[in-house]
């Protein structure tokens, strides 16, 4: 009796554990690893969530869609810009797709909305836009490989002060990043002996910029400092224009999100001149980009790739890079810590992340808008400061 029953439960235990490896096997084959991207596809950021597909997508073509034996999975879903579809999206995309990643947010308030489901689901969520400073604190999920405002903000005042601008008028959308930049830049400033005669804040939603530039014009400042998110700028400049306010002598500066690479053909040569600070350029002259220019305009049929294209581009490396260190696992807490330090070449130059904050250091380049040789409109490079930490959160 004894014999048998211990026969029995070697049996057992043995065909449990054949189950167990069957299981494992099968799902090892099924189970792809999903990325769910949401993006504003339809509305008026569209241009952004195209950018994002398109890269996201690249990405994948050129480095496959295996990392450590996995399958990766792509989901994008269109949230239209709107706080409330991102957060409903990033629930399902985490209970019912059992996304093991969640990456884009367009804007801050979604942004916003979907930290709660990241901390509660323990998802990384990769931000490929989204540049208001405090994001990152709101959830130990978040990993950021765009941007935030006052990176560009304050090193566009120091130039603008060391260029002999001395009397500055801000615009701004009126929302978070939009405070962060005018915050940002308005006391660097003035730390720098500079006046700002007037800080003005648009809406966000369908904006009329027109009797906000003719306000600023009015003051006769030295400098217009602009921030407006991605995909906005090209309405600026026209309205700019339609004032004849690029007849007023005065200097257009800003973060680069006003000069989006996507839209700046479309400015004309009103644009000419226009010297802002960013992370990346379509223009920028490393032998990754100009790779990555072409590759990218073969992908979306000829439109060339912004920044948000390049944040994603980058989202995704994070993906493949933290997924082979943690060798499949797709813990998010060991997804994290993977992430943490992390340091690559990107196409804006070369991109770490920060251990200690999870946001991203990167190289902030100074850059004219200028024809180049092909008759486009470029943002050309002209200094770099290397390896710039938030200096939101330095401050702190
Ligand atoms: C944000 C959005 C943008 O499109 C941009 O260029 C910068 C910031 C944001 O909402 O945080």
């Amino acid at each position: 009796m004894f014999h048998r029953r211990q026969f029995l439960r070697a049996a057992t235990g043995a065909l449990a554990v054949t189950f167990a490896a069957l299981t494992a096997t099968a799902g090892f084959a099924q189970d792809a690893i999903k990325v769910g991207l949401i993006a504003p596809m339809t509305g008026p950021f569209a241009p952004n969530g195209k950018q994002m597909q398109t890269a996201a997508q690249l990405y994948m073509q050129e480095h496959g869609d295996t990392v450590a034996g996995h399958k990766i999975e792509l989901i994008v879903k269109d949230d239209a810009g709107v706080p409330d579809n991102s957060k409903r999206l990033a629930q399902e995309l985490v209970v019912n797709d059992g996304a093991k990643f969640l990456m884009g947010f367009g804007l801050t308030p979604i942004a916003m909305a979907v930290g709660p489901i990241a901390t509660e689901a323990k998802v990384p969520a990769i931000i490929t836009l989204a540049g208001t400073s405090i994001i990152t604190e709101k959830s130990p999920y978040f990993v950021r490989t765009s941007f935030t405002l006052p990176q560009s903000s304050t090193i566009i005042a120091d130039w603008a002060v060391q260029n002999g601008i001395k009397k500055v008028v801000t615009l701004v959308s009126d929302y978070a990043p939009g405070q962060d930049a005018e915050k940002a830049f308005v006391e660097r400033f003035k730390a720098g002996g500079g006046e700002t005669l007037e800080s003005l804040r648009v809406p966000l939603a369908n904006p009329d910029f027109a009797p906000f530039l003719q306000r600023a014009a009015d003051q006769k400042p030295d400098a217009l400092f602009i921030f407006v998110p991605a995909s906005q700028g090209g309405v600026v400049m026209k309205q700019f224009v339609e004032r004849g306010l690029d007849k007023s002598g005065i200097k257009l500066i800003g973060t680069g999100d006003f000069t989006d690479d996507d839209i700046l053909n479309g400015m004309g040569d009103a644009a000419l001149g226009a010297v802002t600070a960013h992370n990346y350029s379509a223009a920028h002259p490393s032998e990754m980009n100009q790779a990555f220019v072409k590759a990218f305009k073969a992908a979306s049929g000829g439109g060339r790739p912004n920044f948000v294209g390049v944040h994603t581009y980058d989202g995704m490396h994070l993906v493949y890079a933290a997924l082979e260190k943690t060798g499949g696992d797709t813990d998010g807490d060991k997804l994290i810590a993977a992430m943490k330090g992390m340091a690559w070449e990107s196409p804006r130059g070369p991109i770490s992340i920060d251990p200690e904050t999870r946001d991203i250091i990167q190289n902030i380049y100074i850059r004219e808008v200028k024809r180049g040789e092909d008759g486009e409109l470029y943002n050309v490079e002209f200094a770099t400061f290397e390896n710039v930490k938030d200096p939101a959160k330095a401050a702190k």
